[in-house]
């Protein structure tokens, strides 16, 4: 696997081509354990981030990366445009200077990313949100980096696990963001931010396909 500059563009224009067309669905989920703004929130900011790529296109995927943080933490709402926007802040400064990753090279700049969202949200593994399905993937690519693996293998596997993980959200009780104000009630619905994160993957995993 290899992803230059041009891919990362594309990948972030599907990122928010997918999360245009799955607003209402996002939203929806929001709406059983939240306040209903999730999707709508993620589509504002995606639209901006392909405004300003458009006039800023970047001369390595940092700046791609970072272009779309900023976007996404001045125009996504909530709890989840900061979070997002840290993933992809911490990320870019991991790949500053570089126009072409692999497998190797973007596992750790996806660590440093959700280490950025676990230091500003503070949520751990099983409380219930975009932490749930992040963390496993990571984990999940780790190994079959390490495996040698391919990116295109290690994205297949990476996607199932978070699907996988995605849907245990419901069986468990929210602990992190507006949710947790329902305690037992939270239990029974799929969390939004696990849920936008899966579809990311999942589009990632596409893309290499
Ligand atoms: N502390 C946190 N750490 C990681 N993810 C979180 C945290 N708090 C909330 N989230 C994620 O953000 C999603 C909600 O995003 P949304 O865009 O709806 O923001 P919001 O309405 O302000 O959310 P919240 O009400 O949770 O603050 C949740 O589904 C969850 O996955
Ligand atoms: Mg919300």
């Amino acid at each position: 696997m290899s992803i230059n500059i041009d891919k990362v563009r594309s990948i972030i224009g599907d990122i928010a081509g997918m999360i245009e067309e799955k607003k209402q669905y996002l939203s929806d989920l929001d709406q059983a354990i939240g306040d209903g703004d999730h999707g709508f929130n993620m589509a504002r900011g995606f639209e901006v981030v392909m405004q300003k790529l458009k006039e800023a296109p970047g001369a390595d995927i940092g700046d791609v990366l970072k272009t779309t943080a900023m976007a996404l933490i001045s125009n996504v709402g909530g709890a989840s445009g900061p979070l997002y926007g840290s993933l992809f802040l911490k990320a870019a400064g991991l790949a500053k200077g570089l126009t072409e990753i692999d497998l190797a090279g973007f596992v750790p700049i996806f660590k440093e990313g959700i280490l950025g969202v676990q230091a500003r949200g503070k949520a751990e593994l099983g409380d219930k949100t975009m932490i749930d399905v992040l963390l496993p993937a990571l984990e999940s690519l780790e190994k079959d980096s390490a495996a040698g693996l391919s990116g295109k293998e290690a994205f297949a596997n990476a996607e199932k696990i978070a699907a996988s993980c995605m849907e245990k959200t419901k069986d468990i009780l929210a602990k992190k963001g507006r949710a947790s104000y329902l305690g037992e009630r939270s239990i029974g619905h799929i969390d939004p931010g696990a849920t936008s994160s899966y579809l990311m993957i999942s589009i990632i995993n596409k893309a290499l396909a």
